[in-house]
Formats: structure tokens, C-alpha cells, sequence
């Protein structure tokens, strides 16, 4: 899979899409994470990529131009299965449309801009609009990159043991049950037996009572969801 992000801030993805689970994936050439800095496909002698809004309103708008050249050149490379744009009034990212974006080819992703850019780019260029959460951060840069982990973790492969990511929590409408690891026994808070007997039966009837009853107690909203 190949991921594209148009940002006017390549600087924050550095160290953010460059370790871990995402570092593996790209190395193991599952797969691909492009940074283009906007400024790069912008006719302005001065690099400049904003302009102030028509109708008098306070903060810079992204102007339309280097957007359109932007993802214009990319297209122009290969098909997308989706134009995606940050933005609090998007669709709220949750774990189906990672899992629906994990088996896609290539995507763009453009972060937005605290005070918006041009609407249309929105109209004419953006298939999708993608919020994390109810709340606004100053650009799409984090959005992008915290979609961007939830989307590659879940290509086949990306995880040492396959079956991680299959477990993880919301995977299944259901919270990951807990896991514990050595010592067995530390200032005498003990690991629940059952996961030291090497039943697996058991153990497996264990860590599904626990993710139903740690649902029911901290999002019962997602039992609701279950079918
Ligand atoms: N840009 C600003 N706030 C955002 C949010 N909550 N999700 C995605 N992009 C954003």
C-alpha cells in the first residue's frame, strides 16, 4: 500500500511514520508513506501557499493551486482508491474504515489548515473527509499520521504475530482483555491462575469473559454496535 500526505508541515511526520510497526512495514515493503511538502507545487516565487479569505474573515486560507498541482502530479502517476481530507466536520475515523483503508492500493491524504482551505478543493478533488475526534486540533498533520498507524498495523504482515492485530481492541466491538507478564507474582499482586495453567480452552474463555465484562463497564456504546 502506498499512502501520499500533502502537508505545509513535513517536519512533524519525522520520527512519527519513521519507527516501529510503521518503520517495519516500510522496510518489509508492505508499505509505502510519501511526505509532500505543499510549497513544492506552488508557482509563487515566495513559496507561498495562502492567501486571505474573500469575504474579509480573520487567518489564511490554502489556496487551490499547488492542492490541484499536487495531487494533480500524483494522479498522473498511478489511480487512487481515495482523495482523503483532514478536517473536524469529517466522517469520525473509527476501526472499519481502518480496516477498509488497510486494503486499499494508494491513497492521498491532505492535511487541512487550522482556518481551511480554498472549498473547492473540497468539491472537486476530495472523495473523503476524515475527523479523529470531536475535537480541533491546529492542523491535519497528527490526524494524518494517527490514521495513517491504524491503517499499516493492520496490513498482513506489518505485526510480527498476525493474530495481535486481529485481537486489538474495537477489532471485534469488544475491549482487548488485559495481559500480564513475568513475574508471576510482584509485591504480591498475582497474575489470575488461569492464565499460568496452560489451558488454552480455558484461557481463551478467560480473555473473552474479561473483554465482555471490561466493555460492559467502560463502553457499553460498542455492545450495542456488536451483532
Ligand atoms: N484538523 C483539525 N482538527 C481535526 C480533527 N479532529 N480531525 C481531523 N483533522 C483535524
Amino acid at each position: 500500500m502506498r499512502i501520499d500526505i500533502i502537508t505545509v508541515l513535513p517536519e512533524m511526520f519525522t520520527g512519527l511514520i519513521d519507527c516501529s510497526i510503521l518503520k517495519r512495514a516500510q522496510d518489509k515493503k508492505l508499505a509505502e508513506i510519501h511526505i509532500h511538502n505543499l510549497r513544492d507545487y506552488t508557482t509563487n516565487k515566495h513559496r507561498k501557499v495562502d492567501d486571505y479569505p474573500f469575504g474579509g474573515e480573520a487567518g489564511m486560507v490554502l489556496q487551490i493551486e499547488p492542492i490541484d498541482n499536487a495531487i494533480s502530479a500524483l494522479k498522473q502517476q498511478r489511480a487512487y482508491d481515495e482523495v482523503i481530507y483532514t478536517s473536524p466536520d469529517g466522517e469520525v475515523f473509527n476501526q472499519p474504515i481502518a480496516n477498509q483503508m488497510s486494503s486499499y492500493e494508494n491513497i492521498i491524504i491532505l492535511c487541512g489548515h487550522y482556518k481551511g482551505i480554498d472549498y473547492r478543493i473540497r468539491e472537486h478533488f476530495i472523495t473523503r473527509e476524515i475527523s479523529i475526534g470531536d475535537y480541533v486540533l491546529t492542523g491535519g498533520e497528527l490526524a494524518a499520521a494517527v490514521m495513517c498507524d491504524s491503517i499499516v498495523r493492520l496490513i498482513p504482515g506489518a505485526i510480527g504475530d498476525e493474530q495481535s492485530a486481529l485481537s486489538d481492541s474495537f477489532q471485534d466491538n469488544l475491549l482487548a482483555p488485559p495481559v500480564y507478564t513475568r513475574p508471576a507474582e510482584y509485591k504480591g499482586w498475582k497474575v489470575p491462575d488461569v492464565l499460568l495453567s496452560g489451558h488454552q480452552a480455558k484461557i481463551d474463555e478467560w480473555r473473552l469473559h474479561q473483554a465482555m465484562e471490561r466493555t460492559e463497564k467502560l463502553r457499553p456504546d460498542l455492545l450495542e454496535k456488536k451483532e
